[in-house]
């Protein structure tokens, strides 16, 4: 392996090192995005043979999710545009809202996270105050169709609000944010407008959130255990996961400079071996010199052979 090579293998394993919580936070990302399709899933099956448009339909609980409330509204794509939605449970969706790809049936799937909130939604240095909610539009078309894709929804006019009930009050000094994670996974704060109220142009997920402090403060936790015991092997598993890979990442990595101290020193002493080499010919030719034009071609063989010190070296 060149120096070249190591040097490289060398810049990638610490590369891998700098990315591990970007893959943390990615794996969160993914997780929260299969929560996503099982709950379009879960709030379709709500829907009775003939649903009415218009309608809220409580989604199916889901045994392994207890708590999590879904809810799902099918609206005509113009209807929701012409007239929004005054109240769909804590959203308030105002005239203007515009699909795109177009589909003349909508569904609006709602999700209350409750004490799911910081399970799915890890927001690091921060403490909920309210639950995650989630608002996501999908084609109404096949109310069958799972993996279905959300629709782009915007607020042309006036922002969708989010008007959170039984907001936990922020420790004294602190101030309460709304956050929102769009369906990238990317997270983005405003500030609460009325105590309890957030504004959005897009769909996504909200929550109020209030930064914590390291200091054992009146931080009340959200609702529920939230230090999340929930979902017992996955978490440990990916933990020793972690474990196993940073293990197996040092041990490489350790693998990797060894094998580059030996060839440093293979290569310093190849270097000194060339110019031991190169003194001898210069020292040969000097002989040579002094004995004319006669060629001696057994010189060369006189010469010390640096090879078999080489050989012996540790
Ligand atoms: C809950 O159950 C559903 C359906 O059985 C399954 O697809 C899903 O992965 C489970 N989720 C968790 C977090 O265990
Ligand atoms: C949320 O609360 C329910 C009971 O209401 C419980 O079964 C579930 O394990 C809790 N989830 C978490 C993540 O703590
Ligand atoms: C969280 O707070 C700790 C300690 O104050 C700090 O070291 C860390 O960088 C913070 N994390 C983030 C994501 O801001
Ligand atoms: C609706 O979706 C289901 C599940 O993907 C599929 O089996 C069915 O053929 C679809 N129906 C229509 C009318 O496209
Ligand atoms: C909605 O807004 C986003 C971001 O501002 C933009 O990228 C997207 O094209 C908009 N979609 C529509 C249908 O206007
Ligand atoms: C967050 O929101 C602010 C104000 O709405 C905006 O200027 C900023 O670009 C947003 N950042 C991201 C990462 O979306
Ligand atoms: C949010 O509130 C802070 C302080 O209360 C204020 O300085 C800031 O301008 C506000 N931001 C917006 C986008 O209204």
């Amino acid at each position: 392996m060149g120096l070249l090579g190591s040097l490289a293998m060398l810049v990638l394993v610490l590369l891998c090192f700098e990315q591990l919580p970007n893959v943390r936070a990615q794996s969160k990302r993914s997780e929260a995005r299969a929560l996503d399709v099982l709950l379009q899933e879960y709030a379709f099956r709500g829907f009775n043979a003939v649903p009415k448009t218009g309608t809220i339909y409580k989604g199916n609980a889901l045994s392994n999710l207890t708590g999590i409330e879904i809810t799902a509204l099918r609206l005509r794509s113009g209807s929701l545009r012409r007239r929004g939605v005054p109240m769909y449970n804590e959203f308030q969706i105002p005239i203007g809202i515009k699909a795109t790809p177009y589909v003349e049936r909508l569904v609006l799937v709602y999700q209350n996270l409750a004490n799911w909130s910081s399970r799915y939604y890890d927001l690091p240095n921060h403490t909920y105050l309210a639950p995650v909610l989630g608002l996501l539009a999908y084609d109404g078309s096949n109310l069958s169709a799972t993996n279905l894709q959300e629709l782009d929804i915007n607020a042309t006019g006036n922002p969708i609000l989010v008007k959170f009930q039984d907001v936990k009050s922020a420790p004294d000094g602190a101030v309460a944010k709304c956050v929102w994670f769009d369906l990238q996974g990317s997270s983005n704060f405003s500030n609460v407008t009325g105590r309890n109220t957030c504004s959005t142009f897009q769909q996504g997920h909200f929550s109020i959130v209030v930064e914590s402090t390291t200091a054992p403060g009146p931080v009340s936790p959200p609702s529920g255990p939230t230090p999340t015991p929930s979902a017992p092997g996955e978490k440990s598993n990916k933990k020793v996961w972690i474990i196993v890979g940073s293990v197996l990442g040092g041990l490489v990595l350790l693998a990797l400079l060894s094998l580059l101290i030996l060839w440093l020193r293979k290569y310093k002493q190849k270097k000194k071996m060339q110019g031991m080499e190169r003194a001898a010919e210069a020292g040969e030719a000097l002989h040579m010199a002094s004995v004319g034009s006669t060629k001696a071609p057994a010189a060369s063989v006189t010469r010390t052979q640096p090879t078999l010190e080489q050989e012996y070296a540790p």
